[in-house]
């Protein structure tokens, strides 16, 4: 089926002027960008972005980060969308992410790993609200 997800260039990769080379990797994958826009998000944005991992570790780190730089936000559409932008980002820890991944091939660690998506339907759901209104929305 036709699915969404929601996809963040982050802090390490714009500030690489990568934002061009990753639309290329999506859309050499078939995803078409519907939605897009760049933004610097507050630490307090991040942090509720991120809400799901209020109780790791790394979850200071993880909203300082994000919050570093600016990131472009993005509705990626396409067939099985979820899956097949994870398939492209590759694994979060860039150690472990296949050849020709976009984790591969431009992240730094595991925490600036250039990318993030959706991980489920539900999610993705909520991440595309939390940035963009329907109208914002291209198909
Ligand atoms: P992302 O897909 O954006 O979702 C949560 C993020 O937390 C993840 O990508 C990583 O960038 C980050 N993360 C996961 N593990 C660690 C870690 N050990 N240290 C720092 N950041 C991490």
């Amino acid at each position: 089926a036709t699915e969404r997800t929601l996809s963040i260039i982050k802090p390490d990769a714009t500030k690489r002027n990568l934002t061009g080379k990753i639309n290329a990797k999506f859309e050499d994958a078939g995803l078409r960008i519907v939605a897009q826009k760049r933004l610097h998000l507050t630490k307090a944005q991040a942090g509720k972005f991120y809400e799901v991992h209020a109780e790791r570790p790394f979850y200071d780190e993880l909203c300082e980060f994000m919050a570093s730089g600016p990131v472009v936000a993005q509705v990626l559409e396409g067939e099985g969308a979820i899956a097949k932008n994870r398939e492209v980002m590759g694994a979060t820890n860039p150690a472990d992410a296949a050849a020709g991944t976009i984790r591969a091939e431009f992240a730094e660690s595991v925490g600036e790993n250039s990318v993030h998506g959706s991980d489920a339907a539900e999610t993705a759901k909520e991440e595309i609200s939390f940035f963009f209104s329907g109208l914002e929305i291209v198909g």
